[in-house]
């Protein structure tokens, strides 16, 4: 049996804030960002909105999409840089809203990659028969660690939450090959400072993402089995559509062939991936049998990027 998405759901708030509304926060312009982006507008969660309630909404949707109750978790993963509280977990806050009365449940920490990182986390306890159903989620409330004084960032993120229920498919369906990866060294490029803000040296994470992005891409699909030209659809981290049009260019891939949610949600962390996978799914961008691509970077460094076929 192999190892895949059973159930599958989204959610972004309401309030969406335009490169118009940003013009008048920072010394902007919408031509700036949208050339040097790609992103239009992001959404902002509400003052009483926090990381666990845009969770739990997307994991609502996840549970009701596989037909799943949340008696049937066994674990709950949440990927997030931006917890309610250090403790208790966003996973144990959506565990007991949720009534996932059966499951274990622990926040996984790797920004942007994060949601890569409970994916094959996941694979591994499903794998070994440990757990039958896991739900992952990557949810980010990046608004309240934004400096909405600094333009090289505050232009660039969004709030939203993505999520799936991970459990078996039929053989040679699911994740066929993965790759994870850190480099420490490279921490100083993007982290959380003592006031509590986001901080980052984009040129240097520019260039490391330019080229970490195609080649997890590559090797994954080498482990797998196939060749570039074998891909369907590619989900990459949406930080920046220069680094995604970089990677997809790299990989030969179409630009009909590549998820952009960019456009109106910029960037989410460990939410963009789930985000732009299920929205892709809903738009019958991904069909059954798929040959698709994930593929995330970020803060740590970290990197992780999955070959799946599509499909239960
Ligand atoms: O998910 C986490 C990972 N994050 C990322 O992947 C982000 C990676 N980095 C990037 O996407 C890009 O580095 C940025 C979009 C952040 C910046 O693009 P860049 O090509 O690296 O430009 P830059 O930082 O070198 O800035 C170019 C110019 C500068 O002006 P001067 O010095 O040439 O006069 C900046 O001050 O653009 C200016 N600038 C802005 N102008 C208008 C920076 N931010 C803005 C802004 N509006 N918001």
């Amino acid at each position: 049996m192999g190892v895949g998405v059973i159930g599958l759901g989204h959610y972004v708030p309401e309030k969406v804030l335009t490169n118009e509304d940003m013009e008048k926060i920072v010394d902007t312009n919408d031509e700036w960002i949208r050339t040097m982006t790609g992103i239009e507008e992001r959404r902002i969660a509400a003052d009483d909105e926090d990381t666990s309630d845009m969770a739990f909404h997307a994991a609502q949707n996840a549970l009701k999409d596989g037909n799943i109750k949340a008696e049937e978790i066994d674990l709950i993963l949440v990927a997030t840089v931006t917890p309610d509280t250090p403790f208790p977990s966003v996973s144990c806050m959506l565990q007991d809203r949720l009534g996932a009365t059966n499951a274990a449940a622990m926040d996984v920490s790797a920004a942007c990659s994060g949601f890569m990182y409970a994916m094959i986390t996941a694979k591994q306890f499903i794998e070994t028969n440990a757990y039958k159903k896991i739900l992952i989620v990557g949810s980010e409330k990046l608004s309240k660690i934004i400096n909405w004084s600094d333009r090289n960032t505050c232009v660039l993120l969004g709030d939203g939450a993505g999520a799936a229920v991970m459990g078996n498919v039929s053989e040679g369906k699911g994740i066929l090959s993965f790759e994870l990866g850190s480099n420490g060294a490279g921490g100083k490029e993007l982290y959380q400072n003592e006031m509590d803000h986001l901080v980052m040296n984009g040129r240097e994470v520019f260039k490391f993402a330019v080229r970490q992005m195609p080649e997890s891409s590559i090797n994954v699909i080498e482990k797998a089995g196939y060749n570039k030209e074998d891909v369907d659809y590619l989900i990459p981290h949406q930080a920046n559509i220069r680094i995604m049009d970089a990677a997809r260019e790299r990989l030969g891939i179409s630009e009909d062939k590549m998820a952009k949610t960019i456009k109106k949600y910029g960037n989410n962390s460990s939410a963009s991936i789930p985000i732009a996978l299920s929205e892709s799914v809903k738009n019958g961008k991904i069909k059954d049998n798929d040959l698709i691509v994930l593929v995330g970077f970020g803060g740590g460094l970290t990197w992780g990027a999955v070959a799946l076929r599509w499909g239960m």
